[in-house]
């Protein structure tokens, strides 16, 4: 695999990496995507599912959804392109990685500094007294019953972004500083659809940095970065780390 001279001197020498993934660097451990052919959201209606208002209608069938997808995130585990970033982040002084997903899988493959933009499926709370449930409540919405809160009744959601809620500030904070400082920027398997998220590359590259993108077609903001390096992110990040490493 080859890549411009542009991204592998740049980031070879770069001393801040900053770098968004999106459901596209789980795509080959097996997650689903939301928008590729076949993904979530053309199967399944945000705003019946992901949604504040769709819950309290309908508890049921979202806890459902959510134990669904949190069943296939436990059966599946970190691939190259998670790994490469976790290599990428022990070879730079200063680096940095938010994640659109809510999978875990980065801080599974040993990605350290990770700011979940949109949550973790893995952790549910009551959203009445906020407690965190139990493995013991996860099991009762695997089941298909409404779970509810062993404390004080409440429902139990995930702790995830619906649509119309805000991001957790302090992620969201420390993302947006790295991309502002960073020398090189990563935008990898994001369809560059959904903003916040979505602005953190175009910031870095507002701000000087070299921004590349690495996914299987051009993103939504692909024109306003420096580079699109099609291919699988399995594939390519770690051939980029190969070759920076020996740069
Ligand atoms: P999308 O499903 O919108 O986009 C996935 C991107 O990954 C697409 O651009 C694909 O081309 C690319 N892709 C697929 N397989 C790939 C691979 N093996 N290697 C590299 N790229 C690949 O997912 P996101 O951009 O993450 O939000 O979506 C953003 C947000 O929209 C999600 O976090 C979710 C959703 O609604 C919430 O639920 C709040």
């Amino acid at each position: 695999m080859s890549f411009s001279d542009r991204l592998v001197e740049r980031l070879a020498r770069a001393d801040r990496v900053a770098v968004l993934t999106g459901a596209g660097i789980s795509a080959e451990s097996g997650v689903p995507t939301f928008r590729d052919p076949g993904g979530l959201w053309q199967k399944f209606k945000p705003e019946e599912l992901a949604n504040v208002e769709a819950f309290l209608r309908n508890p049921e069938l979202v806890q459902g959804w959510y134990a669904h997808r949190g069943e296939i995130i436990r059966s599946v585990a970190p691939n190259p392109g998670h790994y490469a970033l976790a290599e990428l982040e022990q070879a730079k002084r200063h680096f940095h990685l938010a994640t659109q997903n809510v999978d875990g899988l980065h801080l599974q493959a040993g990605s350290q500094n990770v700011a979940e933009l949109h949550g973790n499926l893995r952790r549910i709370y009551c959203i009445d007294c906020e407690t965190p449930a139990s493995e013991h409540d996860l099991a009762v919405i695997e089941k298909g019953e409404t779970a509810r809160c062993m404390s004080c009744g409440g429902l139990l959601r995930p702790d995830v972004v619906w649509f119309g809620e805000m991001l957790p500030h302090d992620a969201y904070a420390e993302a947006y500083l790295a991309a502002r400082q960073a020398d090189v920027y990563l935008s990898v398997g994001t369809s560059g659809a959904v903003y916040p998220a979505a602005g953190l590359p175009i910031e870095a590259k507002r701000n000087g940095a070299y921004v590349a993108e690495i996914n299987i077609q051009p993103s939504e903001i692909a024109f306003q970065l420096d580079e699109t390096v099609l291919g699988q992110s399995g594939e390519v990040l770690p051939a980029l780390l190969q070759a920076i490493l020996g740069f």
